[in-house]
């Protein structure tokens, strides 16, 4: 199955190759130096005034934090996530030290999460980022500092047949990748 995505001017390979997919390899384990890698990526993202204001609690398959992180997906996501490698959640700060509002923390975590799934692409490795989850179980679940809120959860693994699914995970894993052409984008015209 072809997910490359086609583009008008190249692209770097491991930007056009990224997709998100729900048909994972239940046999494979991701190693501690991928995780570190991929977190590592996440670590040097830039953030606003370099506040840094993302958490990250990283649980392998099998482990009994994996167990509470699973519990925390909805239906659709709790039926394919669990078989990815590893499921990364994703916190992010309320407040600064202060206690003012934490406005770009929302941002700088998806410029994280962004460095995160690239750099997991490059090493062979498939992420998907999942915000249909139950926020407050997975808060209560790991035993999340009250100055931190649950964003999202990311799937990480290795990619595997879709046959393997079955019903909408299945009819959604073989669609094309779409996305909003170049001109409805960049608003004025043209590049
Ligand atoms: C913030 C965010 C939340 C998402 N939540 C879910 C989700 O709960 N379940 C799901 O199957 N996909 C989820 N996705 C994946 C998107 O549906 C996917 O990235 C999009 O359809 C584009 O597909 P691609 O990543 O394969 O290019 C989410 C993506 C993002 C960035």
């Amino acid at each position: 199955m072809n997910k490359t995505a086609i583009t008008a001017a190249p692209i770097l390979p491991v930007l056009a190759e990224r997709w998100s997919p729900r048909s994972y390899d239940t046999a494979h384990e991701v190693s501690q130096h991928e995780l570190t890698s991929i977190l590592e990526a996440a670590r040097w993202a830039p953030s606003a005034n370099n506040g840094q204001p993302w958490r990250f609690s990283v649980a392998t398959r099998g482990s009994e934090l994996h167990e509470k992180v699973a519990a925390g997906l909805n239906g659709f996501n709790g039926s394919w996530a669990p078989s990815a490698s590893a499921l990364i959640v994703v916190s992010v700060l309320k407040t600064h030290a202060d206690g003012s509002e934490y406005k770009s923390a929302h941002y700088d975590a998806g410029l994280a999460v962004a460095n995160l799934t690239i750099q997991a692409q490059e090493l062979g490795l498939h992420t998907h980022q999942m915000m249909g989850i139950e926020h407050a179980t997975i808060h209560q679940n790991l035993g999340l500092d009250d100055n931190l809120a649950v964003l999202l959860v990311v799937s990480v693994g290795k990619v595997a047949a879709a046959d393997q699914l079955t019903g909408p995970a299945y009819e959604r894993e073989i669609q094309p990748r779409v996305r909003h052409a170049l001109d409805e984008i960049v608003l004025h015209g043209k590049p």
